[in-house]
């Protein structure tokens, strides 16, 4: 059952899309629009545009767009359903009874009782069992306390096979959705077994209070030290942080990023709630954004091995690209925040945050490395690497502070340093510019090499006129709904060569006909979040068309010709046929 049209229309009124955006990305006013760096795809310039007149947004860099609708599900990772939801609590609005659960939306609500159900029975295990005291005994030995193993709702697997799926099956839980949850898999004799076993669990709480997965730690050695939850329709591992749900709710706008679960719970307990962690990956771009909504700057405290220095690199690169400012705590000889807090407790921790280098210098500082500054030679390169580094800054103020000190650190004039930098700019953004004009060619290419409906306006001339012909007809409807029966009864569906264009005119016409008030973005439950980034572009870059009756009865022609000169006409229906055979008719009165 669809949600009544005035309810999306209220829903769309209440959620303004730029209000929605800008908690995302930050907006720049052009004109009466913003642009903005896509908040779905890596980017130094904004190819992000939001239209405020009809509340839509498209990225010319990664082909994403649609309505605040289709926004949210692509950057909630949620389903049509679950975005309404979402948008109505945050104007206030109760959503109608009808059509309110999708399968969908179900097998993820059963899901996620499933987690709930089995972090409680993995905390019971671990605080009321005698099996549990393996587990209490391991959490004291790391100097877990009570309080935090409380607050994290830590837990313990027994180490038999079934223990989990028994007590979940006796709470009437489908044999499928525990194998769905991924907390149990089916075993070679058809039964089920439990996939965490004799581990300390840790469970994985999502920003609304939802478990959405496990980490489970090995006790003492063994091998993997740590099980995961693979992805579920509730998780993705990409897309979520460890103890984010807590960090959240300082008020500090500033988050410590680390990278183990024990780390995070060694730094929380020490007194800073506002640390959490990635899920044993690199920091991904929908991380970098998510911390970006409660986070001004982030103290990355990641390991002090090669991969945490590695790992380090990306996440500031990544941070800064989401336009959160990076610092860096050095640990000294300590591997990890656990150690260090172990060793030297919270208050050196705290003057540790405190003098933390920002990224720049952190960067300098490594590329030190290997070098012996006294020497001359080493010096160059030295200075060669520096000047790297600051060409990568955005700020020319940052560059100017810190071109200064390392000219006068180093006994250089100011002027060459700043010649050097200069120089690498301009041909990083000439290289730049070269290799967005290449890329240009070749979607075009592709696109008229696979006739897939093409993206970009200006490679709108390698379109076949077909396909210009099928995407100014669909754009022509989207913005003049009454003109659906005159185009019609002209050409039907099969008139379109494109699939996914012939399956846009078709949706079009049913909901035209269906609905008072049609608007495009109304297919929105019809079609992918990436489906509608295309026909959202369509419709934008037909935008000087759409109003061109003449063009469009060109476009019709175009269409009719192509058909009648395919001797394919067998493939029509019967109704198609006879239609086909009418304007053909019209095609020649009108010649005559
Ligand atoms: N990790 C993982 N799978 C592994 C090893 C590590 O998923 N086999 C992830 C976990 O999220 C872990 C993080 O990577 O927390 C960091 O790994 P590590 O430093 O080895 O773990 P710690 O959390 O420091 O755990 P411990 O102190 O118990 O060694
Ligand atoms: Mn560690």
């Amino acid at each position: 059952m669809p949600l009544p049209e005035t309810f999306i229309y209220n829903l769309k009124q209440s959620n303004p899309l730029d209000a929605v955006m800008a908690s995302y990305s930050r907006l720049i006013k052009r004109g009466r629009n913003y642009v903005c760096l896509c908040p779905f795809h890596s980017e130094k310039t904004p190819s992000c545009t939001v239209y405020t007149d009809n509340g839509s947004f498209f990225c010319y860099g990664c082909q994403a767009g649609g309505d605040v609708i289709t926004f949210t599900m692509k950057i909630e990772n949620l389903d049509y359903i679950e975005a309404v939801k979402l948008l109505s609590e945050r104007a206030g609005l109760t959503m109608p009874e009808e059509g309110a659960q999708t399968d969908s939306s179900r097998l993820k609500s059963r899901l996620l009782e499933i987690n709930r159900a089995a972090a409680r029975f993995y905390y019971d295990t671990l605080t009321q069992s005698a099996q549990g005291e393996k587990g209490r005994r391991y959490l004291a030995e790391r100097g877990v306390s009570q309080n935090t193993l409380t607050k994290y709702g830590l837990g313990y697997a027994p180490g038999d096979w079934y223990s989990l799926a028994n007590h979940l099956t006796k709470l009437g839980f489908a044999e499928f959705d525990l194998i769905d949850a991924n907390v149990c898999g089916r075993g070679k004799n058809g039964g089920l077994y439990d996939r965490f076993r004799d581990r300390v669990i840790f469970p994985i709480i999502d920003l609304r209070g939802n478990v959405i997965a496990f980490g489970g730690r090995v006790i003492d050695d063994g091998e993997p030290k740590y099980l995961n939850t693979s992805d579920t329709p509730v998780f993705k591992k990409s897309r979520h942080l460890f103890s984010m749900n807590l960090a959240k709710k300082s008020t500090e706008r500033r988050l410590i990023l680390a990278e183990g679960y024990m780390d995070v719970i060694a730094v929380n307990q020490a007194g800073f709630p506002n640390v959490a962690a990635t899920l044993g990956t690199a920091i991904t771009r929908e991380q970098a954004n998510l911390i970006k909504r409660y986070a001004d700057e982030v103290i990355i405290a990641y390991d002090s091995d090669k991969a945490g220095v590695n790992a380090t690199q990306k996440a500031i690169n990544l941070l800064g690209e989401a336009g959160v400012n990076a610092r860096i705590i050095k640990l000294g000889d300590s591997k990890d925040p656990d150690e260090y807090i172990k060793r030297n407790g919270a208050i050196r921790f705290k003057q540790l945050l405190d003098k933390s280098d920002n990224a720049l210098d952190y960067e300098l500082n490594k590329c030190k490395a290997g070098l012996d500054i006294s020497d001359a030679s080493d010096k160059v390169e030295y200075l060669k690497r520096c000047v790297n580094i600051l060409a990568g800054s955005s700020s020319s103020i940052e560059r100017e502070v810190y071109i200064s000190r390392l000219a006068s650190e180093n006994g250089v004039q100011k002027q060459t340093l700043a010649e050097q930098v200069n120089g690498i700019i301009r041909k990083r953004k000439k290289a730049n510019e070269k290799r967005e004009w290449d890329d240009i060619r070749i979607s075009g290419a592709l696109r008229t090499a696979n006739g897939s409906p093409g993206l970009r306006q200006s490679t709108s001339s390698v379109y076949s006129n077909q396909t210009k012909a099928e995407r100014g007809i669909i754009a022509y409807l989207a913005k003049n709904p009454e003109e659906a029966g005159a185009v019609s009864s002209k050409i039907t569906s099969a008139y379109f060569a494109t699939e996914f264009h012939r399956l846009i005119y078709e949706k079009i016409l049913k909901s035209i006909k269906n609905s008072a008030e049609f608007d495009i973005m109304s297919l929105q439950s019809e079609f992918s979040a990436d489906e509608m980034g295309k026909i959202t572009e369509i419709v934008i870059n037909n935008n000087n068309i759409a109003n061109n009756k003449t063009v469009i009865e060109d476009f019709i022609n175009i269409l009719i010709n192509r058909l009648s000169s395919d001797i394919c006409a067998k493939d029509l229906s019967d109704d198609d046929f006879v239609n086909h055979i009418k304007n053909i008719g019209i095609r020649k009165q009108q010649k005559n």
